[in-house]
């Protein structure tokens, strides 16, 4: 049997911080229901302490969205803990996400401090948030960069004082699959207590790898992956909930499977690219606007006697709409008449080269062909349907 994969989905905290993409309260909320239909295990909410706007919206989206756990982030301090709790107390299912630095980088410079004094906060933090939530989720932030030793460590710690969730960021997206993979598998494997709690992704796509080392911790031990919806996030962004959603899917074999209903994709994407005002480029995984178009000739040859000769996908699967065969010059005779046939004209072989011909003179001048331009050929030609 397929082992369930979470999905904690950071679209309102890791994605929202993003400029340009606030929402208001009630977007937020929109955007809280729809990943709810979506079928998301966990909605990370927002920072509450960062701001009164950030602490209403997450008091309201408890409120409005009870099935997927709320969680609410925090810096490994009191104060924020309790902002968090209080920012959730509505909440069916609540959960504090606390954290602070694990590599030497941020111990040593941002934090200004040392590795002991370290855990005693980490430890400090999980215990005060146990106070106020049903569950407690630890980021080690820039664990992709941390000693591994060290690493363990903190996990140990923090799974002693009560976490039941431990998250092992890369926060810089610094590392390879391998290596990520290789962390999370060095940490079931080392961490005396790791039973007594799951170990979560969460990747940045600064080398463009998040969704490729999300997928090395899911097949190395890791119960938990955080995404977003079209990656948006931090710098490069984060980890796709639509790519983790379908690999999965496309790759049964893995034994990985999750509650995602992925027929809400492309909705979403569009919802969340509208609202935040981030445009999803053309040539995006399982959501751009070209995931499911054929434009060469040979591909589209191929496309039309067989849909699988060239689609790993049904774009049913994923919400879009039925594929679509896009005329330029780099398009062959099969397209053309099949776009014909689509908008009614039966072309004999002779009529059909004769068209070609002066298909291919339009299509180098105007790029791309659409159909009221094939009217216009059809009319030149006097070929009436
Ligand atoms: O990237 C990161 O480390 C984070 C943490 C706050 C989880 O976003
Ligand atoms: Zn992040």
């Amino acid at each position: 049997m397929a082992k369930r994969i979470y999905v904690f989905d950071t679209t309102l905290r890791d994605g929202e911080q993003v400029p340009g993409c606030q929402l208001n309260t009630e977007e937020k909320i929109t955007v809280a229901k729809a990943l709810d239909e979506l079928g998301v295990d966990v909605i990370e909410a927002g920072f509450p302490v960062s701001s009164p706007g950030d602490f209403n919206s997450v008091v309201e989206i408890t409120k409005a969205v009870t099935r997927p756990t709320i969680c609410a982030l925090t810096r490994a301090k009191e104060v924020d803990i309790n902002v968090a709790g209080e920012a959730l107390r509505f909440a069916k299912r609540s959960r504090i996400h606390t954290g602070i630095g694990s590599s030497d980088i941020h111990i040593q410079h941002k934090l200004r401090t040392t590795r002991e004094n370290i855990l005693e906060m980490a430890a400090a933090a999980v215990r005060q948030a146990k106070k106020v939530v049903h569950e407690v989720e630890f980021f080690c932030e820039d664990a992709g960069r941390a000693d591994q030793e060290f690493l363990a460590r903190m996990v140990e710690t923090v799974i002693a004082a009560g976490a039941d969730v431990v998250n092992i960021p890369d926060t810089t997206g610094y590392m390879l699959p391998w290596q990520y993979g290789e962390r999370i598998k060095y940490l079931m494997n080392n961490v005396p207590n790791i039973d007594k709690a799951i170990l979560s992704a969460h990747c940045h796509n600064d080398l463009g790898l998040a969704t490729a080392n999300s997928i090395a911790a899911l097949t190395n031990g890791a119960m938990q992956v955080e995404c977003t919806i079209n990656g948006i996030g931090e710098r490069a962004g984060n980890t796709a909930l639509e790519e983790v959603a379908m690999i999965l899917q496309c790759h049964p074999y893995l034994g990985l499977e999750t509650n995602i209903n992925t027929k809400k994709l492309v909705p979403i994407s569009h919802m969340v690219s509208t609202m935040m005002r981030m445009p999803v480029q053309s040539n995006k995984a399982i959501v751009g606007r070209n995931a499911f178009a054929h434009s060469s000739g040979i591909h589209q040859d191929g496309f039309l006697k067989h849909r699988e000769t060239y689609e790993i996908m049904d774009p049913a699967d994923v919400g879009a709409d039925a594929s679509s065969i896009l005329l330029t010059a780099r398009s062959g005779r099969a397209a053309l008449n099949h776009r014909l046939a689509n908008i009614g004209y039966m072309l004999s072989k002779d009529q059909l080269d004769d068209a070609y011909k002066r298909f291919l003179d339009m299509a180098d001048r105007l790029k791309q062909v659409d159909d009221d331009h094939l009217h216009e050929l059809m009319r030149e030609t006097e070929i009436v349907k």
